[in-house]
């Protein structure tokens, strides 16, 4: 390809396929620069406090959803809350995404409080509870399947299809969290130190008000004997 023709190339943007998209993008751009406005009338060191660095408390592990962003749910600002954020908010220990935030997180930003945060109304899990295909992402509900398949002595009983979709979704977020409790990474870091606290939350997105499910825990006290390891003698 000649050179000039390249370079006509590279420089071609994307047809805009119609207003509204076109709008969105402009939206998303305009929304930024307002941001930045008002951050730095309202306190003029705002993004250099923020270049030089973060110290977060809490990781927070949330659903994808659109619906639930971390900071403001809890109030909180840029810098307070480390995220992760995923279909259904799951915990797998062979997912190298969560692992890596996790690791990170309590190893080297050393936070105090880990919180799964499911909400209600969530449609991955509503999926998982369905018999329906959707393509991909059945494969990464399975996880949720499995939940139900171990609460199945309760959920089978619940006749009434939103009840038992709403405790599937707590049911889900316990289960997150008792997952967490097993990786190597947590339970090192409780040898190590008695500040890290794992939390299981859930979103109302009816009232914006979180449930604490009460399954608070700094120790494997509530995991099964099979997944309690020993100290690694690899060090
Ligand atoms: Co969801």
């Amino acid at each position: 390809m000649p050179k000039e023709n390249r370079n006509k190339n590279a420089t071609q943007l994307p047809e805009v396929k119609s207003e509204k998209q076109k709008r969105t993008y402009q939206d998303l751009l305009k929304g930024n620069r307002n941001w930045v406005k008002a951050e730095t009338e309202k306190d003029p060191s705002f993004f250099d406090k923020l270049a030089a660095g973060q110290e977060p408390d809490v990781l927070w592990i949330g659903c994808s959803d659109s619906r639930v962003p971390a900071n403001e749910v809890t109030n909180t600002r840029p810098g307070q809350v480390f995220v992760h954020r995923n279909i259904a908010n799951v915990c797998l220990h062979s997912d190298m995404n969560i692992l890596s935030v996790l690791d990170y997180a309590v190893n080297v930003l050393k936070v105090k409080h880990v919180i799964v945060s499911g909400h209600y109304g969530c449609g991955g899990v509503a999926a998982a509870l369905s018999n329906q295909q959707f393509g991909l992402i059945d494969n990464w509900l399975r996880h949720i399947k499995d939940v139900y398949r171990l609460h199945s002595h309760e959920l089978d009983r619940i006749t009434d299809h939103q009840s038992k979709l709403n405790r599937l979704v707590e049911l889900n977020v316990v289960e997150q969290v008792y997952n967490l409790c097993k990786t190597t990474i947590v339970q090192n870091a409780w040898r190590e130190r008695d500040d890290l606290e794992l939390h299981g939350w859930v979103i109302d997105l009816k009232t914006g008000l979180v449930k604490d499910l009460k399954v608070t825990t700094k120790s494997t006290e509530n995991v099964g004997k099979v997944f309690k390891l020993d100290e690694s003698k690899l060090k």
